[in-house]
């Protein structure tokens, strides 16, 4: 139940059904008693600038961005926060006091605390990082990874370009005390990459549900490496059954999207959320229907 000063929030996308987060800031919104409100927003991207122009005139304390709007919604915002400005997209937007728009990305954060809770020993900044893909995605998992002090990154993709530019982009990051450096292989050369890695990412959309498969060897690979795939439907992708069959340590997507969350649910309604095992289960519950 809402009353009439009920904190507004939602997430602007197109298409947007298909969208988790009012589910899962619902159930948020349930477990604290909070008196707001987050809800879809179906925005077509000839109307995004209005549409997002508008929320602070219409009182709302911010709002998610999905696709395909996250860069736009960079390029609208008239304040920004460093890690979005270097992601290069913004999913988390505030309307700040003075009615101005500040411009988040939770994304990278998200994917960290996601392997950070499903394998609690692992420490990113030991070892070399593996990511599949050169997308959207994968600019976001590789800005976490080089803000958790991964120094020695390699980048796999299809369209070679594409990584070298998003590697010139993102290389030379300090979080620590050597610069972090990343180094772009092919697919066929993915032996290569994947030898001595200590943790590997699928950040491409191969293996998602109704998707090509992803059809990579893992031979190469230790059998220590924590295997990552942000695809989350299906939750238990081809990559992750067989790392776990040859005896790595895995964790699935989910996580990232409900940790990405985490931070603006706290910035327009006042509370951290927690990320429980009853939450993946009633998004899962919500996926299946
Ligand atoms: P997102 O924003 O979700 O990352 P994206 O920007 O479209 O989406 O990126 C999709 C990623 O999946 C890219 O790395 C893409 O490879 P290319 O850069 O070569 O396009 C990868 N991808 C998608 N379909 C693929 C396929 N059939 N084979 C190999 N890689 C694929």
């Amino acid at each position: 139940m809402i009353s009439g000063k009920a904190r507004l929030a939602g997430v602007m996308g197109w298409p947007i059904q298909h969208s988790q987060s009012p589910r899962l800031h619902g159930y948020w919104l349930d477990r604290y008693e909070i008196d707001g409100a987050y809800v879809p927003l179906s925005v077509h991207p000839e109307n995004f600038e209005t549409a997002f122009r508008a929320l602070p005139t219409l009182g709302f304390a911010g709002v998610n961005i999905t696709v395909p709007h996250k860069e736009l919604a960079l390029k609208l915002v008239e304040r920004v926060d460093p890690t979005a400005q270097r992601i290069g997209a913004v999913n988390t937007v505030v309307i700040t006091d003075d009615g101005d728009l500040m411009g988040y990305n939770t994304d990278a954060i998200g994917f960290i605390e996601n392997l950070r809770q499903g394998y609690p020993t692992f420490k990113p900044d030991v070892g070399p990082a593996v990511v599949l893909g050169a997308g959207g995605a994968a600019r976001a998992v590789i800005c976490g990874l080089l803000d958790a002090g991964v120094v020695d990154l390699k980048l796999v993709n299809r369209t070679r370009e594409r990584a070298e530019t998003l590697a010139e982009s993102l290389a030379g990051f300090q979080a620590g005390p050597l610069p972090s450096a990343i180094t772009v292989f092919d697919f066929s050369e993915i032996d290569e990459a994947l030898d001595g890695a200590h943790l590997l990412v699928n950040t491409t959309s191969l293996g998602m549900d109704g998707k090509p498969p992803l059809d990579i060897c893992l031979d190469a690979l230790p059998k220590a490496a924590l295997v990552n795939d942000i695809v989350y439907a299906p939750l238990q992708t081809d990559l992750l059954k067989s790392a776990r069959e040859r005896g790595n340590p895995t964790v699935d997507g989910l996580g990232m999207l409900l940790h990405q969350a985490c931070a603006g649910f706290e910035k327009w309604f006042g509370v951290l959320p927690d990320v429980t095992d009853e939450l993946r289960h009633h998004i899962l519950k919500g996926m299946d229907g």
